[in-house]
């Protein structure tokens, strides 16, 4: 290993790290088959362990084969990877423009004062980690903050506590699920960058998210909602349950998935762009409703 690539790797997490080398090992092998072994590999280590540590990407190389500069790229290209450990729950503020001229700012210093930390730190319990954003894709309901996945629209400083103890109790998205499921996500190619929405065949009173899709014997489409935690959804496919679709960008015909995996049935998740930094990953599993969004730092 190059000098270089070694200060690279040590510079990651200057923690503690008590990652089992078995633990690594053992993920390492379960995925090496997947089609993209490298993203399913990091995925299971941050998924099973919180973050990436130095240690666990110098492994990954070693037994990937894959250079550990490769390593280091993918992991701090995906926004959902972690280099340090992250806190239990995470706070995602945006301080995109449209929620900075509603007062984001004066939010997130009262989530800092709250939490005696600043933004990109994590509470010495480990409890909370607190991040900035550029864009929510909701800048109408701003300022927006994510708790734990879950879209909190027009934060004021005085819903700093009240958000903050519902989150220790696991209760974001039981009282405020109110606000947080009435946001309407506006989706994009990740690709081609045009937009998804498809004002002409509303779901839940909003645009649908209109994408192509193949499956045995059938092409077509395949519309989901563009509600926040509404699992509606809908094919001309008339596969059985179980069955995974292939999905594509209705413009530039690209294949949607990235690599990411569900995390209830393992099928290739389908990857959709949403404001400058966040991602809708959802499932295409006839049956299936995983799907998760991925808050860029
Ligand atoms: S600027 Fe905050 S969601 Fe767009």
């Amino acid at each position: 290993m190059a000098l270089r690539e070694l200060k690279m790797a040590e510079s990651i997490a200057p923690v503690a790290d008590t990652m089992e080398p078995q633990s690594i090992e053992r993920l390492i092998e379960e995925n090496a088959q997947a089609p993209a072994a490298l993203i399913a590999i990091l995925q299971a280590i941050q998924r099973e362990h919180g973050y990436l540590s130095a240690a666990a990407l110098r492994e990954v190389s070693r037994a990937t084969g894959r250079p550990l500069v490769d390593v280091y790229g993918v992991a701090t290209f995906y926004r959902a990877f972690s280099l340090h450990p992250r806190g239990k729950h995470v706070v995602s503020a945006c301080l995109g423009t449209a929620c900075h001229v509603r007062g984001a700012h004066a939010v997130v210093g009262e989530i800092e004062r709250q939490l005696g930390i600043r933004a990109g730190g994590t509470t010495e319990d480990r409890e909370f980690s607190l991040e900035t954003v550029n864009c929510l894709g909701a800048c109408a309901l701003g300022p927006v903050v994510v708790i734990d996945g879950h879209y909190v629209s027009k934060v004021g400083k005085e819903k700093v506590r009240p958000l903050l103890d519902d989150a220790r109790r696991g209760r974001v998205g039981g009282r405020n699920d109110g606000e947080a499921t009435s946001l309407s996500l506006v989706a994009h190619c990740s690709h081609c960058r045009a937009s998804l929405m498809d004002p002409d065949h509303p779901f839940d009173g909003l645009p649908s998210i209109r994408l192509a899709m193949k499956g045995p014997g059938a092409t077509g489409w395949w519309r989901i909602s563009s509600r926040y935690g509404s699992n509606k959804r809908e094919t001309n496919s008339t596969a059985p349950r179980g069955t995974v679709l292939s999905v594509y960008c209705t413009h530039c015909g690209e294949d949607l998935s990235d690599g990411w995996k569900c995390p209830a049935c393992r099928a290739p998740l389908v990857s959709l762009g949403v404001g400058e930094l966040a991602r809708l990953r959802v499932c295409p599993r006839l049956g299936c409703d995983g799907h998760m969004l991925d808050v860029a730092s």
